[in-house]
């Protein structure tokens, strides 16, 4: 099987359009089966900004783990980590450092079993299939507990998922909950996709796409969102959108700005 070809193995359904297969598609990768582009490129036509917008949070990412690395960091938690495009999380922390850990968690079978392949014969990176929602599976999972050091710092990654997370989920509970696992010194970094866009009006159809999907997706105020973050001690520049979080270029492609909330905080 090539890389590029999706995993598709008996129990998957690739009937239903996947939120994480959507979001593959968005970033121009090719781990999404035909009712994950058509919902996709539906979409798109209720809002370009998906796919600037999934870039722009892809690029956000990728800075905070840099960043992260800067502060010393050097285990990740990635919780939600989706399908593995360039760029992937190993990827930015091996370029600084090939001894940083880091441990991915997903609960779509495809980003699971792509991100399986592609960490064959690397020893400091891993993949858990489980659900964020449960803390303590998670944190007491072989590739999570066996990979990484409580008593050391880590950065927690909970990028574009907490919006999978119903307020009757206790999304806030859940953030609390990885916090209070990490020694002092971790990281917390989160995006989430914004209630506005570009246009207000597009949400209610976004969301509604989202309903015939895997997932449900809980489009949040700045409010609701910093309601997620208790009282995390925020690094500069604070919460502001994904692509306003220390970017490193001036050109910020149109329909991308609105898409993401972003914050990085110290636990
Ligand atoms: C939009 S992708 C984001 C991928 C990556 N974090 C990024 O920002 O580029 C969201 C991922 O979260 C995963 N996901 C959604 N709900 C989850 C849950 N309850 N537990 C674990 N993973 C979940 C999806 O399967 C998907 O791969």
């Amino acid at each position: 099987m090539n890389i590029g070809d999706p995993v598709r193995s008996e129990g998957i359904d690739v009937e239903t359009p996947n939120a994480a297969r959507m979001y593959d598609y968005y970033l121009g990768g090719s781990h999404n089966f035909a009712a994950d582009r058509q919902a996709a490129e539906r979409a798109v036509g209720i809002t370009p900004t998906m796919i600037p917008g999934a870039r722009g949070n892809r690029a956000f990412l990728q800075r905070a783990v840099r960043f992260c690395l800067e502060q010393g960091i050097r285990q990740f938690l990635d919780l939600g980590s989706g399908i593995p495009t360039v760029g992937h999380v190993h990827e930015i922390a091996h370029a600084q450092d090939p001894s940083a850990r880091v441990a991915y968690v997903d609960n779509e079978h495809v980003a699971v079993a792509h991100t399986r392949q592609i960490l064959e014969g690397v020893d400091t990176a891993t993949i858990t299939q489980a659900d964020l929602r449960r803390p303590a599976e998670v944190l007491a999972a072989p590739g999570v507990a066996g990979l990484l050091d409580f008593e050391e710092p880590v950065a927690v990654l909970a990028a574009a998922v907490l919006h999978f997370i119903g307020d009757e989920e206790g999304p806030a509970e859940i953030v609390e909950a990885y916090r209070r696992a990490v020694a002092p010194g971790s990281y917390l970094v989160v995006s989430h996709i914004t209630d506005h866009y570009d246009e207000p009006d597009r949400v209610e159809g976004i969301s509604k796409l989202y309903r015939d999907t895997t997932h449900m997706a809980n489009h949040r105020s700045v409010e609701e969102f910093t309601a997620l973050l208790g009282d995390l001690e925020l690094v500069e520049p604070g919460l502001v959108h994904a692509t306003e979080w220390r970017p490193d270029t001036d050109v910020v492609p149109e329909g991308a700005r609105n898409a993401f909330w972003a914050a990085v905080g110290r636990c």
